[in-house]
């Protein structure tokens, strides 16, 4: 069971230093109903968000008025990393790629995922008003977080055959038509500006990113302090394991015929070490889901020192200490 409260055990005394704190708790099989393993992270940053974190929230500040229509930042860069990561590809087989991802297959999976999904977006509830989905696809998840009336969604994929689809699960979901904005672009960089987003969602895609620490640097950046990201990954099965080796041979061919998606990625790992605050993730097995499997899923927050350090400077200020 996902609790969020725990995700910010920050005690005030330890903002603005640079101290490390890590505490992993393991749930196992035998005392977790589920069946599931839960490891949680909580790390606070190094100090580099402090005291030059005061800029970081300027920069939040000022982006805070932000809506679905604002144009992307760096658009011509943006641009470039789409076309280098993810070269242009005939149009019947990005149709082809969004129509098998819509299909009957795909639905068998989401039947069964929708249990650990539904548990996992309460936490956005009355949290967050502008999100990012990252490969997006077909928009399976918009039905979990978009039904709130002044939601506000960017679906970001490459592959804009995905658009029509995600624009009917955005409306399927009760999401206004002014309030979705599909954009063209890849993990690696995402057009938003810095500190521009309330919750960054991401499921199945890490596999198929060209980079995957640049993307999590990236979903950091969006984000605005305390941010939420909120992800669901296949990842590595254990070394040494039967489904280790399968995955170790079907990989290559899983890349060619998955349009890019890797099988032995440590993903769980990278998110950890990406440099959120605090992680909370648990993993699961799925029947249907075969080589795609384990699974990974839960949420990573990021600093709100940042902001926090904003305050103590205004207050500086206010008393002619600065
Ligand atoms: C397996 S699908 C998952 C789609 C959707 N998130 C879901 O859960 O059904 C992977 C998606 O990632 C997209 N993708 C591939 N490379 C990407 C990248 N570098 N950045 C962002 N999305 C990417 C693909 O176009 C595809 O829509």
């Amino acid at each position: 069971m996902l609790l969020h409260s725990s995700l910010f055990p920050l005690n005030p005394n330890t903002l603005c230093t640079s101290s490390h704190k890590t505490s992993t708790s393991i749930i196992t099989p035998s005392n977790h109903p589920g069946g599931l393993e839960k490891t949680s992270n909580h790390e606070p940053e190094p100090s580099r968000f402090c005291p030059c974190g005061r800029r970081h929230f300027l920069e939040a500040t000022a982006t805070g008025l932000l809506s679905v229509s604002v144009p992307p930042a760096n658009a011509s860069d943006y641009k470039t990393v789409l076309n280098r990561v993810h070269p242009p590809r005939p149009d019947w087989y990005e149709e082809f790629y969004a129509s098998v991802l819509n299909s009957d297959a795909t639905r068998s999976y989401e039947a069964e995922i929708a249990a650990y999904k539904s548990q996992l977006f309460t936490n956005l509830r009355g949290k967050a008003k502008r999100i990012l989905e990252i490969g997006i696809g077909t928009g399976p998840n918009l039905k979990y977080y978009a039904n709130d009336a002044d939601v506000e969604v960017f679906g970001m994929d490459p592959n804009v055959k995905m658009e029509r689809y995600a624009q009917e699960a955005a409306e399927a979901a009760g999401l206004l038509p002014t309030n979705f904005k599909f954009i063209q672009a890849v993990g690696e960089a995402i057009p938003l500006s810095d500190a521009s987003v309330d919750a960054v969602i991401g499921t199945l895609v890490l596999c198929s990113v060209a980079n995957v620490d640049q993307t999590l640097q990236e979903v950091k950046r969006v984000l605005t302090p305390g941010g939420l990201y909120l992800f669901v990954e296949h990842v590595a099965a254990k070394d040494g394991t039967l489904l280790r080796f399968l995955q170790n041979i079907l990989d290559p061919l899983q890349q060619t015929v998955a349009d890019g998606c890797h099988l032995t990625r440590e993903t769980g790992k990278k998110i950890n070490e990406a440099g959120f605050s605090a992680v909370e993730s648990s993993t699961a097995f799925l029947s249907n889901a075969t080589f795609v499997n384990p699974q990974v899923y839960g949420i990573a927050s990021k600093s709100i020192r940042s902001g926090l350090c904003f305050c103590f400077f205004l207050g500086d200020v206010l008393r002619g200490n600065v």
